[in-house]
This record gives structure tokens, sequence and C-alpha cells, in this order.
């Protein structure tokens, strides 16, 4: 990793200079600090029209001989993963890379023994154990696709993930803790299963000692899998374009777009980024508090911190279990040194007494994080102030599940930083700010919508079975660019504050969410004829949201109906896409052409009516005045 590291302002300026000038030469020269099977002959193609995007054609590489094998030699005894439980009086478990290389590669052996073989698709829907990056790097190992499905999604919501990419196999655990609660996983997984019928094994990991529903000839427990599992695995050959997984993110149609990511271009990338941006020393512990259900634990959890060495925290419970300050314990506790996480944890620890904070010794850290979300000037500060206490920079990561990797942000200790500024494109990163009617924005001082003219290695390169909804998504906003959906300033040195999606998506406590997809589960109550669902600020999530529902004329609005309605959200989407409020109404405000004018609900739902624009091209305008009356009583 040392070879990765830009040290000084002035090399971030000559290495931007070049992946500017020379991108091809840039990243070639990265890339071969790499362990590759064979190296590639052409660097880049790409035609951002097609759209086609191809890095390090012809080479061959496996990004587990990356993050396991090729540290064998110096890091074996390293400690790879440190695992805190959720609940503090359970041991942590230390794996150095060498126990965890003989682990993924015994595992690995258990997918092989299952049929599993390159190209075939694994659902992942797993807690936060050692487990999920075991398994994840297993099927990484044989070339298998992972697809995690983030633990907290609802039966549909996984059996839509696993019948889109026709997944072979599942691998779960039986149930997981979350703070003082327990949650029965495999029953979850049992309901989704009724309407997966390419799943063929379930492999379940046991949590905990309850009896688990097992399903004869398709079911079997991870241990008694691995008893029949030799230790001996070799990488499989990989194509530097070949699948290394599918992640499912949010679109603005109610189909989740299962973003793929190849192993060539990914692995250069996260390294890069991981190495630059937190700038780890040699015995540094480095913490992501997120979940690897979602891309930041995938780049910054397992594949960037072990591609480079690093000692990586995996954290099974909550903030807030058993108390407010369990995340500064954890971080007195394994002397952590870069700790990285989401606003929204940030807005709601800082809500709490600073007893939380000050009962612990946070002399440790050297680098904060930030990820998912704008982050406010208040949290900003209050990070920076008691956490960080006005010693460690704050590196605020702009990048996607898109991107793969960091695109936007700051280097630890290199360059400057600024509240509530991303700061600074990472080299290789070349934004654009796009004006409505599709032209750059030169201008320094500027707001406007942020595209990336030039491609990087660990860009998405497609959508799973859906490369014409790729290319309309990303690619047709602005001639040749890619669009990232976000809207941007620019300041007058060039730093970039992102200011939120210009798209229907909306960001839930750092959890990206489809308007969509939320619409679609209430309108499958049998009361509802139509809703729209949007976004209003929250102190604490960000964003919440906002539902209007039109309900039939002969059902009457009640609190149990709003239950009722909550309640499908959280079955069909998940609990965290639950809508904060909901008004029934007898309309919503749309154009002659039948499109709702979310404008129009967003500025309501926010209590910000003072403008709302012209509302004389409705073709029902007087619904407005209405909603807006009974919005006050919400
Ligand atoms: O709106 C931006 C916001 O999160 C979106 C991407 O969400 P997702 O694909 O789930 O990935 C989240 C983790 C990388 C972006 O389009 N976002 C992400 N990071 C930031 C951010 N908004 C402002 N500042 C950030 N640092």
């Amino acid at each position: 990793m040392e070879n990765l590291k830009i040290r000084s302002f002035a090399e971030y300026k000559k290495a931007y200079k070049k992946s500017v000038q020379d991108p091809e030469a840039f990243w070639s020269e990265i890339a071969n600090t790499f362990t590759w099977q064979k190296k590639w002959d052409k660097t880049l193609e790409w035609d951002f029209r097609k759209p086609e995007v191809k890095w390090f054609q012809g080479g061959q590489i496996n990004i587990t001989e990356n993050c396991l094998d090729r540290h064998l030699k110096k890091l074996g005894n390293k400690t790879a993963i440190i695992w805190e439980p959720n609940d503090p009086d359970e041991e942590s478990r230390y794996i150095t890379y060498r126990q965890l290389f003989v682990k993924v590669c015994r595992f690995a052996n258990v997918l092989r023994n299952n049929g599993i073989k390159k190209g075939d698709k694994v659902c992942i829907y797993m807690p936060m154990i050692p487990e999920l990056a075991i398994a994840m790097l297993a099927c990484a190992r044989i070339g298998a696709v992972h697809s995690i499905v983030f633990a907290g999604f609802s039966s549909s919501a996984i059996a839509r993930r696993i019948n889109d990419s026709e997944c072979k196999m599942l691998i779960t655990a039986n149930e997981v803790y979350r703070g003082s609660k327990k949650v029965n996983l495999k029953e979850i997984c049992d309901k989704a299963l009724e309407e997966t019928p390419s799943i063929e094994k379930v492999i379940v990991y046991r949590r905990t000692v309850e009896p688990t529903n097992m399903v004869e000839g398709r079911d079997s427990f991870w241990f008694d899998e691995l008893q029949k599992a030799s230790q001996d695995c070799e990488a499989e050959i990989m194509d530097a374009e070949d699948m290394l997984f599918i992640l499912y993110t949010s679109g603005s149609t109610g189909k989740p777009k299962g973003m793929v990511h190849t192993v060539g271009g990914y692995t250069v990338g996260t390294t890069y980024t991981f190495a630059n941006v937190f700038q780890l020393e040699k015995d540094d512990v480095y913490w992501c508090t997120a979940d690897i259900g979602w891309i930041t634990g995938h780049s910054y959890i397992i594949y960037g911190p072990l591609a480079a060495g690093a000692t990586t925290v995996m954290f099974e419970g909550i903030p807030s279990y058993p108390d407010y300050g369990r995340f500064w314990e954890i971080v007195d506790k394994l002397n952590v040194t870069h700790f990285y996480t989401a606003p929204t944890a940030i807005r709601s620890l800082a809500k709490q007494p600073l007893k939380f904070v000050e009962q612990h010794d946070l002399s440790s850290l050297k680098v904060l994080g930030s990820v998912g979300e704008p982050i406010n000037e208040e949290a900003w500060h209050w990070y920076n102030d008691n956490i960080g206490k006005g010693n460690c920079p704050i590196v605020d990561t702009w990048w996607q599940t898109e991107t793969g990797g960091i695109m936007i942000s700051p280097l630890a200790g290199i360059t400057p930083t600024r509240p509530t500024f991303a700061t600074l494109p990472l080299p290789g990163v070349q934004p654009a700010l796009m004006d409505e009617t599709g032209n750059e924005i030169k201008e320094l001082n500027a707001d406007g919508r942020l595209a990336i003219k030039f491609p990087w290695p660990s860009i998405a390169r497609t959508i799973y079975g859906d490369h014409q909804r790729y290319k309309e998504v990303y690619f047709s906003a602005f001639e040749n660019m890619y669009f990232t959906g976000d809207g941007a300033y620019r300041d007058a040195t060039g730093n970039y504050r992102i200011t939120g999606r210009v798209d229907d998506i909306v960001i839930v406590s750092g959890h990206n969410l489809g308007t969509a997809t939320i619409e679609n589960a209430i309108d499958e109550h049998e009361g509802v004829v139509e809703s729209a669902v949007v976004g209003f600020p929250h102190d604490v999530k960000g964003n919440a949201l906002y539902a209007y529902v039109i309900l039939y004329n002969d059902v009457e609005p009640s609190d149990k109906l709003i239950k009722e309605i909550k309640d499908l959200v959280a079955n069909t989407v998940g609990p965290i896409a639950k809508p904060d409020k909901i008004q029934f109404v007898n309309g919503l405000p749309k154009t002659r052409s039948g499109k709702i004018m979310r404008r129009i609900l967003r500025k309501i739902a926010s209590n910000d009516t003072g403008n709302l624009g012209d509302t004389s091209t409705l073709l029902n305008p007087e619904i407005v005045d209405e909603i807006m009356a009974e919005a006050k009583n919400i």
C-alpha cells in the first residue's frame, strides 16, 4: 500500500494532473503494484455513448489473491479482521490474514462441493459476522458472483433480488442480534424461498443455539459443510472484466438496479482510494461502521482495506446498545485510529448527553470519515470537536454504489478539509457541473448537476440484465458523460459540496431509497387508489419520507390504516422505508400529461410553501390548497 500513497498536497496536484493528461499511463502504474495472474494488453477502452467501459483487458486477476495470498509472507500474523459482537460481554474475535486465508479457501470448497462454479450467482443475506466476509471472499475466490442483500430487507425484497439475477444458492444465518432484539433471518429467508425457483442450496450459519427450520435436501448448516471441505483452494483465473459482484441499489422506477462490478478495475480502484483517502500507517486500526450489505461495506470494510493489508473492524451491533456510548467504547477498547461513519449516526449521537463520549478515551483516533449523505455544518463541528478533539482531519467522502469507490474527498492530512464539502476530486476523477440544458458550467462559485467526464476503474459496468436501463439512467442526461443524479456546488477554489439528489431517490439515514418502490408497496393496500412519496428534511435521518395517499371512497382514514400502510412498506421493502408521515388526500397535483408534480409535494412536506412556483399548468390546481391546509395537521 505504501507505494500507492500520495504524501503531500503538491504530490496530489501532480498525480491529479497526470491522471487527466494521461489516464492510461497513470492507472497502469498503479495497477502494476497488484498481483496479476496475467498482465493486461490494453489499459482502457471506453465509449460513454454506448455505454462501454473496459479496464485492463487481457489481464487476469483474482481479488482474493490481492486481499489474502500476497500478504501471507509479510503480514500472515497480522490481524485482518477484528470482530466486535453486538453484546459487549461476548468475546471479540481476532482473525489474522493467514487464518482468514484458510477460512476463505475452505468455504470456497464448500461452495464448489455444492455445485457452485465460476459465473454462478450466490445471494448472501447475513448479519455483520466474520462469516459474511468469508462467504463473500469465498465466492470471489472461485469466481462466483455474490449478491449481498442487506439483512434488514424483507422477504419480498430478497426474493426480487434473487430472481432478478437467478441466484443458485443462498447463504444466511439462523438468527441475528440487533441491540436487545433477536431477528430470525432464516424465517425471513424461508418466506422468500417460496418464490425463488432458481435457488438449489441454502447454507445456514448458526449464530444462536435456537432450533432452526431446515428443509431436507436444500438446507445445510455451515459447520457441517466445513467438515466435508478441504482447505486448499487455488484462486480461479479471472479476466479483468469478469463479474465480481452484483449489488442492488434503488432506482427511480420500482425495480431495484443490480449494479455489476468487475474484478480488475474494482480491485485497483478501491485499494487506491482506500490508501489515499485514509492514509493508514502500519499498525493502525480502521473501523467503518457501515453494513456490508451496502457498497460502503463491500469497498471499505472488506475489499479495499484487505487488499491494502489493513486491520479492519466489523461491528455486529448498533450505536445505541447497550447505551449511546457503544461506538466510543469500541474505539477506546480496540484503539481505533480511523473511524468512518454516516452523518445520520453522528446526528443521532450528537443528541445524546456528552457523558457518553467523555466516558471513553478517544486519543487513539487520527482520522474521521463521513459517507452516504451530505453532512450538515452542525454535525461536522460536533464530530470534529467532540470526537476528533480538533486533531483529526474529517474526510467527507462522496461516492455511490455505481462508482464502486470514493470519487470526491479530502486525503487525510494531505489536502485541506472544509466543513460540509467533499472538497476535491481524487486523481482519475473528472467532475463536471452541468446546467439543465446540458451545457457544462465552467465557472467557480456555481451550482449544477454533477456529472463525470471520464471513466475511472471501479465504475459499474452495467445494470444486471438491463444494459438499456443503464444507458438511460446514467448516460442519457448529458452527452458522453456519466450522470450521478446529485446536485453540487463548486466554490471559489474548486471544492465540491454535494447538495443532494435531483431525482426521485431519497437518502434516509444514509440509505438510498427509491420513492417508486415505496409507492408500489403502498398501492398494494386494498384501500389505496394511488400514492406519492417524497422526502422532507429530518434532523437526525437527514431526510424522512412523507406519503400522500388517495383512498377509495368507501375507505375511512384511521390510525389503524396508517399502521397497516407502514407495516406493508416494512414487509415489502424493509423497516427503513417506512414513511414518517402519511397524509390522506383526495387527489394529487398532476400535470396535463398525468405526471405527479413532486416538486410541489416536496415543498408542502418540507413546510416550505412560500413559493410553490407556477401551479396554473396543473390539471387540478385546487388540490394544492386543500393538501396544504390539511398538511398542517399531520
Ligand atoms: O446522494 C449521494 C449520497 O449518496 C448517494 C449514493 O448512495 P449509495 O449508492 O447508497 O452509496 C452510499 C455510499 C457511498 C449519492 O448519490 N452521498 C454519498 N456520499 C455522500 C453523499 N452525499 C453527500 N456527501 C457525501 N459524502
